[in-house]
């Protein structure tokens, strides 16, 4: 058997592209190995979003050039968005890389390791110009309990900040029947539908949720990620209706401030913002809402920060994730002249976090007593006897396994809620 490591960096999309990527190697006898000395194939499926992103992945690339020493047939790929991006430059920085495969063309993947392996010969490969039909491609399920079932590729908004657009291509959606039966099949008891902006869904999203609420074999759905300009009121209505639909939602706000907003091209105002999330939370109970959030956006004063720390706490989000904004070339906003200093980003990231992290602690320890339901997930990383599984809101809780099994609902009562996680007993 010949054996294949996959490392994946970035979003849920990179993970299930490397899904896919594993499928396509299996057929050709591929077998999964987490131990890199042995591999035969290695991909390292790359982010670009960041720049810090990039430099862990060029440090990755770094450390594996002397298993190319070791053994001259492994083949090593870079694959997804910075491949997109970079192209033949990454070769410049990484002698050692076999080929670069950009994000549409994981059906090109069999045949260019075919061709590597046989004349060993450096292939680049990242036109975005083709629809990705993943009608045909086999998919290798890293998690046996979520399954990420991509609904759409790309992305169209153009957020002046962001890279994504430019390496993912224009929208493309899926047919709901292919979606639906990609669900049926997938055996896993919850999924994620995954979108740059699920809400843009072309087939309609409120539909789409609503159908798969009826596909019997699976437990929960998830899905992300929502733009606040396209989340309509069909959708929180099939939210707050549907029973296996979680009640959480992921609606990135970036920033608290209506002229930085503007300057991020969001589409939203802080205000039509805040009629949004009071609707959710009206209509769906015991929501969860997360946001991502950018700070040291170039232009950003001391008043846009205050701004943004006001409607954190008006707002008051289960959960955030914070960026320092980073320079991508090929992006307006790289191009805006009152970039912000280094140390001064980093200052506001603190108090940013700070005053988060204390409305998310807040928020979980009113959770105290209560009982919630999670899904089991299995083991915690530090200790076998204490198991891992997530509320429908999408919060971790930790809990003394007894006899339960990977997959099942069970209910625990929250005895020590954290800021980012929660400690329970089975009841
Ligand atoms: N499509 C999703 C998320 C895409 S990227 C959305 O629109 O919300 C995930 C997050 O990375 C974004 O929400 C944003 O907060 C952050 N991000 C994107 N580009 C960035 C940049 N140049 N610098 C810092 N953070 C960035
Ligand atoms: Fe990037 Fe904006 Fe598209 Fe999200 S919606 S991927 S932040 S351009
Ligand atoms: Fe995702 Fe990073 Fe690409 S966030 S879409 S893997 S640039």
């Amino acid at each position: 058997m010949k054996k294949i490591s996959i490392l994946t960096f970035g979003c849920q999309m990179n993970r299930a592209d490397s899904e896919r990527m594993l499928g396509e190697m299996q057929i050709d006898g591929f077998e999964l190995t987490e131990n890199l000395d042995e591999a035969d194939l290695i991909l390292v499926n790359t982010c670009c979003v960041r720049e810090s992103a990039e430099e862990k992945i060029f440090g990755k690339l770094g450390e594996l050039k002397h298993l190319k020493t070791k053994n001259p047939n492994l083949i090593l790929g870079v694959t997804g968005c910075m491949a997109q991006k970079d192209g033949s430059k990454i070769l410049e920085k990484a002698r050692h890389v076999d080929f670069i495969l950009g994000t549409g063309k994981i059906s090109k993947l069999r045949s260019i390791v075919a061709e590597i392996e046989s004349n060993r010969k450096k292939i680049i490969d990242t036109a975005l110009d083709e629809f990705a039909d993943t009608r045909s491609i086999s998919i290798a399920r890293e998690n046996s309990i979520n399954a990420w079932i991509p609904i759409m590729y790309g992305c169209d908004n153009f957020c002046t900040y962001c890279i994504v657009p430019h390496v993912r291509g224009r929208e493309r959606s899926r047919e709901p029947i292919q979606i639906l039966r990609e669900i049926e099949t997938c055996s896993a008891p919850e999924i994620t539908l995954l979108g740059q902006n699920v809400n843009s869904y072309s087939h309609g999203f409120a539909d789409l949720l609503r159908a798969a609420d009826k596909i019997e074999s699976i437990k929960r759905i998830r899905f992300m990620t929502s733009h606040p300009k396209d989340l309509n009121d069909d959708v929180i209505n099939a939210i707050a209706n549907g029973e296996k639909i979680c009640e959480h939602i992921h609606l990135p706000i970036q920033h608290g401030s209506n002229r930085i907003l503007k300057r991020m091209n969001r589409g939203y105002t802080v205000e039509k913002y805040l009629d949004l999330a009071q609707k959710i939370r009206e209509k769906i109970p015991n929501v969860s809402i997360t946001t991502d959030l950018i700070v040291g956006f170039p232009g950003e004063s001391e008043e846009d920060l205050d701004l943004t720390l006001e409607m954190l706490k008006q707002i008051r989000f289960d959960a955030a994730f914070t960026f320092i904004y980073s320079r991508r070339s090929g992006t307006p906003a790289d191009q805006f002249s009152d970039q912000i200093p280094d140390e001064i980003k980093h200052s506001r990231l603190n108090r940013l976090m700070e005053v988060q992290n204390r409305i998310s602690f807040e928020i979980n320890s009113a959770m105290k007593d209560q009982s919630v339901e999670i899904l089991v997930e299995g083991e915690s990383k530090s200790d076998s006897k204490i198991w891992t599984g997530r509320t429908r809101t999408n919060k971790i809780v930790l809990f003394e396994h007894r006899d339960e099994s990977i997959g099942d609902l069970i209910q625990v009562k929250i005895i020590q809620p954290q800021t980012w996680i929660l400690k329970g007993v089975i009841e």
